[in-house]
This record gives C-alpha cells, structure tokens and sequence, in this order.
C-alpha cells in the first residue's frame, strides 16, 4: 500500500451499532473548530457501486462472496481515485467511515482469505491511524433496534456480527487504536480526540 503524501487519513472502524459515525461527525466538527481542513466521507460510498452494496443490504444472497468483495474493491478504487487520493494530495485531513478493514472483517467473517482480502486492497493508501470502536455484538445490534429503529439488514445478525468482531479483534496493523464504544457520547468523543492528538501534532508540524 501507499502511503499518503501530506494529508492525514483517519478511518472509523467497527461492528455496526458501536456509533462511530456519530463520532466521526463530532470529531470533523472538533477539528474544524481549530481551523484544521477536514473532509469526511464514507463507505460504501454513495457512487454507482455504493449504492448496489446498499441493494444488497436486503438481499445479500443475491451474489455471491467473490462479486459481493468484488463490489466493496470496487467501490473503494473509484473512492480512492476520485476523492480519497485528490483530497490527501491536497493536503487535507480525511476521517471515512469504514476503510479496508472493514473488507478484511466482514468478508473475512462470510468466509475469504483476510490475508488474501488484504493484498487485494494494495492499491489503497494506508491510513494514518484507524479508530477500532469495541464494544458487544449485542450493544451494536440493540442500538441498532432501538435508537435507529430499525431492524438489522443482512450484514448485522447477531452470528455474523460475532464473526466480524472477533477478526476486528484479531487484527494487529500498527496504525490500529482501539476505543471503547460502551461509554457515553460524551467519553467516547474525548478517548477519539485523546487517540488523534499524535496525528494531528504530526500534521501540524509537516
Ligand atoms: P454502514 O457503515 O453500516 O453503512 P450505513 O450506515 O450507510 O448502512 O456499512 C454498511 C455495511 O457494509 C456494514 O454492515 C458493513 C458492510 N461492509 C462490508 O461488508 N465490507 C466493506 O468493505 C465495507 C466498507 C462495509
């Protein structure tokens, strides 16, 4: 993978329900308070490929593993390409909500190689740090229900999300810190800023 050349590439990682996207938006809003050049973005995108990975979301039979991965790789080289990459060169700070990790734990969970699912994803730059939200696969799928009031789609089964979670759990790349997700709002969002304080003083004194 490359690296990026003068941005920073921060991604929210985790089971559903852990609320990271709630803390991806606070955070965007922390570091545009100090004047920080901040984009946020997420996948699967709202392209043409993100948004047949959202069809799937009712029926994820409809394809099989290898088209479902192959949607997500394809989705994430027309994000790097069109957004991710200009964006980083441009020397701005990206937070994106789910990144390669989320490929490596979720299709890993339905069965593929995660080594394989990895080299895959050579063609997109590493982060600078990943946000890894923990917290049980129980918490996630009763905040699903119950605050979103929804009902989980296919991706969010208990057994699956289990799955997901212990590989979210195995995964050990240098860039990862993890983040309690069972706390309040309010805690979460200070372990988040306490966690990019290194990478913020990093881009700071480029
Ligand atoms: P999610 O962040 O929940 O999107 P939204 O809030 O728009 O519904 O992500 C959608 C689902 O896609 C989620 O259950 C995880 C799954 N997913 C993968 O299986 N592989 C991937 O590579 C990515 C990025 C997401």
């Amino acid at each position: 993978m490359i690296t990026s050349p003068s941005g920073k590439l921060i991604v929210f990682e985790g089971i559903d329900g852990t609320g990271k996207t709630t803390q991806l938006s606070l955070l965007a809003r922390a570091l545009s308070d100090r004047g920080l050049p901040v984009v946020s973005t997420r996948e699967p995108t709202d392209g043409k490929y993100g948004k047949k990975i959202r069809e799937l979301y009712r029926n994820r039979g409809s394809v099989n593993l290898q088209e479902e991965l192959e949607l997500f790789l394809a989705d994430r080289r027309e994000h790097v390409r069109e957004l991710l990459g200009p964006t980083l060169q441009a020397g701005k700070i990206v937070l994106c909500d789910r990144y390669v990790l989320s490929t490596v734990a979720y299709q890993g969970a339905a069965g593929l190689d995660r080594d394989e699912i990895m080299a895959q994803n050579s063609f997109a730059p590493i982060p600078d740090l990943a946000l890894l939200f923990q917290a049980s696969p129980e918490t996630g799928i009763a905040r699903i229900t119950g605050k979103r009031g929804e009902s989980p789609n296919d991706f969010e089964q208990v057994e699956t999300l289990t799955r997901v979670a212990e590989i979210f759990a195995s995964l050990d790349q240098p860039y990862i810190r993890r983040i309690d997700a069972t706390g309040t709002i309010a805690t979460i969002h200070e372990s988040v800023i306490s966690a990019v304080e290194h990478v913020i003083k990093q881009y700071q004194s480029r």
